[in-house]
């Protein structure tokens, strides 16, 4: 079988895909906001270089090595027990749980992009009432555009790597660039950019808690695509001879960069136009059409273009997602990329009907456990507990389970001097990190 792989450019564009998404421009900014800014941006900052860095590297090397689905690499890779190590590939399942609820919020945006052209909420009120109206009762509206996400990225997972994957990132990551540029340039010649630059970098230590230290190591994860095997199934089609350091580099950086120009972008009009640093995940479905709102028509224009941006970048996540099971099918059990794609497609899209219908009035009764409908509780499982999970088995994986020869001998010569600190970190700061974030997210610590 002819094997496909991507295209230098094409490999880090489609990473950068997988990696800035609904983290970067829907949760980042309302974070950050919740827990007061600044310091919480500077711990964000710290764990993506020293913990989100490290781990990326082992992630791609995983793959660049293996050069298969993630559970054959695991299996192959592992000197001995080879049985208990191939269950590393199945962090690939997080992907498909994650996208139960990703999809519906696609959909949202999908909807979001419509409605901008005729429409704006002229108030905060108004505002909360039209997305609450949405998520509590649209229930066609959401199905017909939660059917729009399923089809797009089915499709393009049937394309493949290059004709897929590939094409759409070579598309979407450059003009969701050009249109969160464009905005933020706009931004920064209102009053209030200065404001905002101020909350997001001096920070406020008072606001962090133990709580905000753990939320900005698990989104550092999220917001990396880290620990499923995201990185590690399109590191398996990364070009021979590739320097894995200067990629890992390169998205690290689109990735922060992003979430940051998004970040000080929508601070800015919410000063200048709006209600402040809003709080909440309807930051960017509530407070920011108001303050679109006041901008006049070019507020409506603003809101269609950074609404299909947000789309972009969700559904280039999207199909990283999916692809590692994708993969998993295709190679172990010779299922046909068509097959394999529709079958993950259908998983994602039918029980997303179920996370869609528990915020729905009359249903959400029968789909809430405790505290947390479904919706939710996918969402908490998959950032909380499976992702740093599959962080640490990585890290231990090629920290103390790949022979170090192996390691040394791809990537001394693209670390030089750092590669000891690197395996250093590998092997004992980032799993114990891991370990706490995992502990205390699970309300044990
Ligand atoms: N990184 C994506 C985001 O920021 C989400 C994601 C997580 C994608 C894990 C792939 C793997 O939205």
């Amino acid at each position: 079988m002819k094997i496909a792989r991507f295209s230098r450019m094409g490999f880090i564009l489609a990473a950068a895909g997988s990696a800035v998404g609904l983290g970067n421009i829907w949760k980042f900014p309302y974070i950050a906001g919740e827990y007061g800014g600044g310091a919480f941006v500077l711990i964000y900052l710290f764990t993506v270089l020293i913990i989100g860095f490290s781990i990326m590297i082992a992630e791609m090397l995983i793959g660049y090595l293996g050069r298969k689905d993630g559970v054959t690499c695991f299996e192959d890779l592992a000197p001995t027990h080879k049985h208990l190590w191939k269950l590393g590939g199945f962090q690939g399942l997080a992907g498909l749980f994650i996208m139960i609820f990703y999809s519906v919020v696609i959909g949202w945006i999908f909807n979001y992009i419509v409605t901008s052209i005729f429409y704006l909420p002229s108030s905060v009120k108004e505002a909360e009432i039209t997305f609450n109206t949405m998520l509590h009762s649209g229930v066609w509206t959401q199905l017909f555009y939660h059917t729009l996400a399923f089809i797009w990225i089915t499709y393009v997972l049937t394309k493949g790597i290059k004709g897929g994957i590939e094409k759409m990132n070579m598309i979407l990551m450059p003009t969701l660039m050009i249109i969160l540029l464009g905005m933020f340039a706009y931004a920064t010649t209102l009053d209030s950019f200065s404001r905002a630059v101020e909350f997001m970098f001096s920070p406020d230590w008072s606001k962090i808690d133990s709580n905000a230290f753990v939320t900005a190591v698990g989104h550092a994860f999220f917001t990396l695509s880290l620990g499923m095997g995201a990185i590690m199934t399109y590191s398996a089609s990364m070009a021979k001879n590739s320097n894995l350091v200067k990629n890992a580099f390169w998205i690290v950086f689109l990735d922060t960069s992003i979430a940051i120009v998004a970040g000080l972008m929508l601070f800015t009009f919410l000063y200048q136009y709006g209600s402040g640093p809003a709080k909440g995940p309807g930051l960017v479905f509530i407070s920011l059409p108001a303050a679109f709102f006041e901008m006049g028509i070019i507020g409506n224009i603003f809101a269609i273009l950074f609404f299909i941006a947000l789309a972009f970048a969700g559904l280039t996540s999207s199909v990283s997602l999916v692809e590692p099971m994708v993969q998993y099918f295709i190679d172990r059990y010779s299922w046909s990329r068509l097959k394999a794609s529709m079958s993950m497609g259908l998983f994602f899209y039918l029980i997303g009907i179920i996370a869609l219908l528990s915020n729905i009035d009359g249903f959400k009764e029968t789909l809430t456990w405790g505290d947390k409908n479904f919706f939710d509780w996918v969402d908490h499982f998959t950032a909380t507990f499976m992702l740093p999970l599959g962080g640490l088995v990585m890290a231990v994986f090629v920290g103390f389970v790949i022979e170090k020869q192996r390691v040394e001998a791809i990537l001394k010569p693209q670390l030089g001097f750092a590669f000891e600190a690197w395996y250093f970190s590998l092997r004992y700061i980032t799993p114990v990190a891991m370990f706490i974030v995992i502990l205390s997210l699970m309300g044990i610590l």
